[in-house]
């Protein structure tokens, strides 16, 4: 670990959605310790449905800002991640991921063994929401991302303002059901400060024990 790494508390408190990025690049080795930090996200099952991309070159950024309503920070900063998932990358994935479970001692082979018995069944009894749960694993993902560059110096903004077919045409995938796109990230650093927006009272979002209905 660096030493000047922010905690994760600090990084927490830190954090700001950024809108403006210097042109500075990320040095190789960071952005590999980046990727290594959010690849250690977990996952349901551990199944690891994310596909991330880098989006580096500018004219990738260009068609990609263009797909996200021309957001600047995407053009600005030195990369954009896209969090796409593939739905149904755990049918190719299964083993792989109960074998390397198995081997890491992480899971005893029984453990293994009812994930492959019920797993699938589970999966495909979502229907439609097959879709929302891998976004689910994508969303940890990036927000580790996020928190793992604030707690390096770098900083970043959560972007949910694109179309998803446009974003999906410039990753290559256009077409591609099993495709679904989660969030842009652009990771740099940053030219301006934001400050903290505030949030709603605690006593507004946050319950003990049941929720009143109707929600407020
Ligand atoms: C899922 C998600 C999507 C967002 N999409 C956008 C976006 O498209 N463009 C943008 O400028 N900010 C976007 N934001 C940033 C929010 O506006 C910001 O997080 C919020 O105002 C709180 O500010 P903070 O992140 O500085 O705490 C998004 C944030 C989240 C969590």
């Amino acid at each position: 670990m660096n030493h000047s790494d922010l905690s994760v508390s600090a990084a927490v408190r830190s954090r700001r959605s950024i809108k403006s990025f210097k042109s500075d690049p990320i040095p190789e080795a960071h952005l590999e310790e980046l990727v290594s930090l959010m690849q250690d996200a977990p996952s349901s099952w551990n199944f690891q449905p994310t596909r991330a991309v880098l989006v580096r070159s500018m004219a990738q950024k260009e068609a990609l800002a263009a797909a996200a309503w021309g957001q600047k920070q995407i053009l600005e900063a030195p990369v954009t991640f896209v969090f796409a998932v593939s739905i149904r990358g755990w049918e190719i994935h299964m083993d792989e991921v109960l074998k390397t479970g198995v081997s890491s001692e992480a899971w005893p082979q029984k453990f293994a063994d009812w994930i492959r018995q019920n797993a699938p069944g589970f999966q495909k009894g979502l229907g439609e929401k097959e879709r929302e749960y891998a976004i689910k694993d994508a969303m940890i993902m990036a927000t580790t991302l996020a928190l793992a560059a604030q707690s390096k110096g770098y900083s970043t903004c959560y972007i949910n303002g694109w179309d998803e077919t446009k974003v999906k045409e410039v990753i290559g995938v256009e077409g591609d059901m099993n495709i679904a796109i989660a969030l842009l990230l652009p990771v740099g650093v940053k030219s301006a400060e934001a400050k903290h927006p505030g949030r709603l009272p605690a006593a507004k979002t946050i319950f003990t024990d049941r929720l009143p209905s109707p929600a407020i």
